[in-house]
């Protein structure tokens, strides 16, 4: 059964293809390395020590990535390849449309082509908009504040109306919540580019002296601290979700959050890191985000009803697995 993972060299899509190769699935990549490195390839086959056809493709080039139908018997396709900084939607939205819309089309018109059973999508929770948590997948979505979060609300639209063309093909549209931490072996993590946007990465990054200190987003949010709630899912947990949703896919179109149900504030997430760490994170009060939310935490019921899914690991091995991943890219 061989499965393609577009932008499987990033941060979910790496940490995805290890779980894919030890549950026995062939794995073929498509990666343009726009937001990846090609040393990460290297990193996969020796942790799995398994072998890993690789496509240097732009996702969006459907003519390329028909090389791929055409080399492999592709059973499966696991869509991660997109932008996805919240703030550079807002300044690039046409570059946002077309790249995060563009990829979902050919891919599902190839997919319709070549016959291919199962179709996976990254979705984000960011579709729910301001909510009320916890979100459950058949709440009436809210509008979104951002180019980016709208390519993830029309992609989800786009492939539950072709579900409708064709009942018969197996659609799974996964809402994440906030994937943080890294694989166990230090190996493979998250590597920003340029000034992290999100919280974790962050942290390890003035944990690490190569950021002065860390600004936290408002602490006059409705929430026990004040600061932002949200709910954090180790990657590798993650990672797991999208084997169970494969393996227990349903005809049709078919919604889960994969998160754990958990809201932690930032300040709990810093000092959770600071304890299990024993590192220090200078950090100053600054205002509010523009567009974020005050809570956001998953209802999981749905992915542990229909999936056997539930998350096993805890904010404790994220801190301690992110951490242990940044040392190693400053060695
Ligand atoms: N935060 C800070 N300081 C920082 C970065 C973040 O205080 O330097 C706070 C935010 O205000 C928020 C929390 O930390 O309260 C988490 O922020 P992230 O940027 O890590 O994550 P978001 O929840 O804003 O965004 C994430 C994904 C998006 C997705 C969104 C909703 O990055 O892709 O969840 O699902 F759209």
């Amino acid at each position: 059964m061989a499965i393609l993972v577009t932008g499987g060299l990033g941060f979910i899509g790496s940490h995805t293809v290890i779980e894919l190769l030890s549950s026995g699935y062939e794995v073929v990549i498509a990666d343009n390395l726009s937001n990846s490195e090609i040393s990460v390839l290297d990193k996969l086959k020796k942790l799995s020590n398994k072998t890993i056809a690789f496509y240097e493709i732009d996702v969006t080039d459907k003519d390329k990535l028909e090389l791929i139908f055409l080399n492999h018997e592709i059973d499966g396709i696991i869509h991660f390849a997109g932008y996805k900084a919240v703030g550079e939607s807002v300044v690039n939205p046409l570059s946002y449309y077309y790249n995060n819309l563009m990829s979902t089309i050919s891919l599902a018109e190839l997919a319709s082509k070549y016959d291919v059973e199962s179709f996976v999508f990254s979705s984000s929770a960011t579709v729910y908009g301001d909510n009320v948590s916890p979100f459950k997948e058949d709440m009436p979505l809210l509008e979104r504040t951002n180019p980016y979060g709208e390519t993830k609300a029309m992609s989800e639209r786009i492939l539950s109306d072709y579900s409708k063309t064709e009942p018969t093909k197996k659609i799974t549209l996964l809402r994440y919540f906030n994937p943080i931490g890294a694989h166990e072996s230090g190996l493979i993590g998250e590597v920003p580019k340029g000034i992290p946007n999100n919280l974790m990465p962050y942290i390890t990054q003035v944990a690490s002296g190569k950021r002065e200190k860390l600004f936290i987003f408002g602490n006059d949010y409705d929430t026990p601290d004040g600061t932002g709630v949200r709910d954090y899912i180790h990657v590798v947990d993650l990672a797991r979700g999208h084997v169970a949703a494969l393996k227990k896919a349903k005809q049709g179109i078919n919604i889960y959050n994969l998160g754990t149900g958990i809201g932690v504030s930032v300040l709990e997430l810093i000092h959770t890191f600071i304890e299990v760490n024993q590192v220090d994170i200078p950090y100053e009060i600054v205002e509010r985000r523009p567009g974020d939310i005050a809570v956001s935490y998953a209802d999981t019921s749905k992915a542990e009803r229909e999936l056997g899914f539930k998350t096993v690991k805890t904010v404790e091995d994220m801190v301690r697995d992110a951490w242990r991943f940044e040392k190693n890219l400053i060695k």
